[in-house]
């Protein structure tokens, strides 16, 4: 595969944004463990400069990335932002490397979706995502904090992050759920049900670890197999079978290196056949 353009994996709309469905997730940007500045400062900072130059528009981070570090650097890369989405995140507290606490009282989510526009220098945030549903926190009261965000304009669309059907329902009866973000990869399939309910409801559904193709991917196993077929890596046609599964999934692999982002991104590319597909699906 030598074409490495975004545009390849088909758009989506968010309210009133086309991007396109392969998109970018900064939380590899920072830190071992999530946590303080990357390694290698110049690498996280080439990597997200390379993304609108290969059609990435869609990019995923959170306040609690670093914390603050992923928005500074998509700033410090990106700004003004011309043609990107960025979508953030806030609700998850942050006192160490892997450590990660919800934080849903109303007031918190508030005022940290108004430092994360200001970190990330932007008018509006695009995508506003509660990281968690606070189980220490009304529901109810964590929504209506997603609601006075978007009534205040501080925030354009709103998603959820880690939910059930049952969730996406509650909150859409105190705001338009845009997104919602939870773990789904080929070998974690546990939102079967969730991506079906975005499907037919035209919410955008950001499968986080989409990499993940576990014993999938060893030498000899069906991925690998499918892979060598193609010319590909078992991490490409792991992302190439997403995108394939639903014309709402919207695949944002992490990398803090061009050489990975330029290998996620040609998997836009990628045409799975039907039997390669049905393989996949039910393995
Ligand atoms: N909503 C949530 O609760 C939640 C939770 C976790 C993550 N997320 C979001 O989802 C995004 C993706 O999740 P993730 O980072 O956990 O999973 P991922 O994208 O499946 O995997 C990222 C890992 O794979 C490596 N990698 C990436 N491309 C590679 C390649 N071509 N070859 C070899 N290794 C490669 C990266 O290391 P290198 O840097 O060395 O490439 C990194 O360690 C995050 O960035 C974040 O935006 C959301």
């Amino acid at each position: 595969m030598s074409t490495i353009d975004a545009s390849l994996s088909g758009q989506f709309r968010i309210g009133g944004l086309t991007v396109n469905r392969l998109g970018f997730g900064a939380m590899r940007v920072t830190g071992k463990g999530i946590w303080g500045p990357p390694a290698d400062r110049a690498s996280a900072l080439a990597t997200l400069r390379r993304l609108p130059e290969i059609g990435v528009n869609f990019i995923d981070t959170a306040d609690s990335y670093g914390p603050d570090v992923s928005e500074q650097l998509i700033r410090e890369a990106l700004h003004p932002y011309k043609g990107l989405l960025i979508a953030t995140k806030g609700g998850l507290t942050r006192s160490g490397p892997d450590q990660w606490t919800p934080n849903g009282r109303p007031d918190y989510l508030i005022g940290q979706a108004k430092k994360s526009l200001a970190k990330l220098g932007a008018e509006q945030i695009d995508l506003w995502q509660l990281h968690r549903i606070d189980p220490k926190v009304p529901r109810d009261d964590q929504f209506g904090a997603v609601r006075q965000l978007i009534d205040e304009g501080i925030i354009a669309h709103a998603g959820l992050s880690e939910v059930s059907v049952a969730e996406i329902e509650a909150a859409r009866k105190v705001f338009p759920v845009a997104t919602v973000q939870n773990r789904y990869n080929l070998t974690d399939r546990a939102s079967e049900d969730v991506l079906a309910y975005c499907e037919a409801n035209g919410i955008g559904f950001i499968p986080w670890f989409p990499l993940a193709a576990g014993r999938l991917a060893q030498p000899g196993g069906l991925v690998d197999r499918i892979a060598r077929v193609h010319g590909a890596t078992a991490g490409q046609v792991a992302l190439a079978w997403l995108l394939a599964r639903s014309p709402v999934m919207l695949p944002i692999p992490g990398t803090s290196s061009v050489a990975h982002l330029e290998e996620n991104v040609a998997a836009a590319g990628l045409t799975l056949s039907a039997s390669e597909l049905a393989e996949l699906n039910a393995a």
